[in-house]
């Protein structure tokens, strides 16, 4: 007998104790044994064939192809049960062609051994897999991402090809535009997917708080610290990503920190000897102008160039008009999903209205639109009269209605500004005064304006005040 006939390998791959995937280099199934089908409970048609991430819970083999590291003995959970998996990837002429993966109940005994041998990384995986079940997953993949303008189309691309590889990545755009779902979607198409996925606010944590915050501190570091210390979000980060959002709020001592960061990879807690190596990656956004806080001296130069190692520029959705009527619908179809509707539609009118308005608040702006439109539907249509006001401009129309019959009349005609404009001009008014009170100091004039400092400075940029 020169080769084994198909029937005997089969039966002695069912045999033995281990169940058998094989994955191709893009992660596809392409054989899986009988007895792991009847595991997961998929019929074997509905296995081969399928992306291995869509077929078996928590598996890495999608990730043993990209690194061709052989991974041994490491803890799966399938089904409730955890596994013992071993994977490794097929190398033909110097090139991965597949992997192979194998998994196996644990007998009491090697059970045993493995706690033994590996009892710290059990400890740390069930208080990681708790954390980043509950908090840290990141939420978004390309999918979610609407927008089919060309413009839009090549840069998620862009972002996905740069997903893969580990650089610190810098996202930009106007509030609403998705900075936020740029940086889930990466972290989600990353080898990193499956460690946290953490999403840190710059503005939001106070400065003296901030570096215990980002790492941690060591038993009896100050006078309030906790028993046993606290760990720091870079290091419950670790393996994963770290999202720093409105990252032109970090304060400028924060900032030669962070750099250190990321030059040495490694943290020191407070009040600790030693360091902590780490290995997150950085994805960071902003509304601000980087380059230009840089040339005030705001933001650290050499960090700038650190974190802009690749740029996602998001536009607004004012400048991708042709995205407006698809992204309306297909925010619609997930607001139907939450309001129990279907099939509403969008009147050819409130298209033109909508593909018209300025959408300052982008996305998120054109969402609420859509929910307030949506709450207040007793048809299927959502008709120009459940638009908001300022986005009716029913003010212009009026105007416009006032001048015509001023003008029939032969009257002379009455300017009336629109609310917006008004209200625009107070504003710009209202700042330049406490800037020109606080000589120039956004940050005393946003306090004596009562509100904060992101606020400011998008005004700022807003009305053109320097
Ligand atoms: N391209 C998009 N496709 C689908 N939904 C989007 C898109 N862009 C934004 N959104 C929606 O708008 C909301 C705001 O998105 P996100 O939080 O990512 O914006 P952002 O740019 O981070 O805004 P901000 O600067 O105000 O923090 C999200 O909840 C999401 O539902
Ligand atoms: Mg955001």
């Amino acid at each position: 007998m020169k080769q084994l006939p198909k029937e005997w390998i089969e039966q002695i791959i069912t045999l033995l104790n281990e169940r058998i995937v094989v994955v191709d280099a893009k992660g596809i199934v392409v054989y899986m044994d009988q007895a792991y089908c009847d595991f997961i409970e998929r019929p074997v048609n509905q296995c081969i064939g399928y992306h291995v991430k869509d077929v078996i819970e928590n598996t890495r083999m999608h990730v043993i192809v990209k690194t061709g590291k052989i991974e041994l003995e490491d803890f799966h959970p399938i089904n409730g049960s955890v596994m013992i998996a071993n994977r490794f990837p097929i190398v033909v002429d110097d090139e991965i062609v597949g992997a192979v993966g194998t998994v196996m109940f644990p007998t009491p005994e090697n059970l045993r051994d493995f706690k033994n041998k590996i009892q710290q990384l059990v400890t740390d995986l069930s208080y990681y897999r708790d954390k980043v079940n509950n908090e840290l997953r990141s939420k978004y993949t390309f999918k979610d991402l609407i927008g089919n303008s060309q413009e839009f189309v090549h840069l998620k691309e862009f972002a996905e090809t740069v997903a893969g590889n580990d650089s610190s990545v810098l996202i930009t755009g106007e509030s609403g535009t998705g900075k936020e779902l740029f940086a889930n979607a990466i972290h989600n198409s990353s080898l990193r997917e499956q460690h946290p996925f953490l999403p840190i606010n710059c503005s939001a944590i106070p400065e003296e708080l901030f570096e215990s915050e980002l790492f941690g501190y060591s038993e009896g570091a100050f006078t309030d610290a906790k028993k046993g210390g606290k760990k720091g979000l870079f290091e419950i980060a670790h393996n994963g990503t770290i999202f720093l959002d409105e990252i032109g709020e970090l304060p400028l001592s924060m900032q030669s920190k962070l750099l250190r960061v990321l030059q040495e990879r490694e943290i020191q807690p407070i009040g600790a000897q030693k360091y902590i190596s780490i290995n997150v990656r950085i994805i960071v956004a902003t509304n601000r102008n980087l380059l230009k806080m840089v040339e005030n001296g705001e933001f650290r130069e050499d960090l700038y160039y650190r974190l802009n190692v690749i740029h996602i520029d998001i536009p607004p959705l004012r400048k991708r008009k042709e995205d407006i009527k698809q992204t309306a619908y297909q925010l619609l179809r997930k607001l139907e999903h939450k309001f129990y509707r279907s099939d509403v539609m969008i009147s050819k009118e409130v298209i033109k209205q909508l593909e018209m308005h300025h959408w300052p608040g982008n996305v998120r702006e054109l969402e609420n639109v859509l929910e307030r439109a949506i709450n207040m539907l007793k048809e299927n249509t959502i008709l120009l009269q459940h638009l908001p006001l300022y986005i009716r401009d029913i003010i212009l129309e009026e105007r416009m209605n006032i001048e015509q019959t001023e003008k029939n009349r032969g009257n002379e005609i009455v300017y009336l500004k629109k609310m917006k404009e008004v209200i625009a001009d107070a504003e710009k008014q209202a700042i330049q005064n406490a800037l020109s009170h606080t000589k120039g100091n956004k940050l005393e004039a946003a306090k004596l304006l009562g509100i904060g400092k992101t606020s400011l400075y998008d005004k700022c940029h807003q009305y053109s005040i320097n």
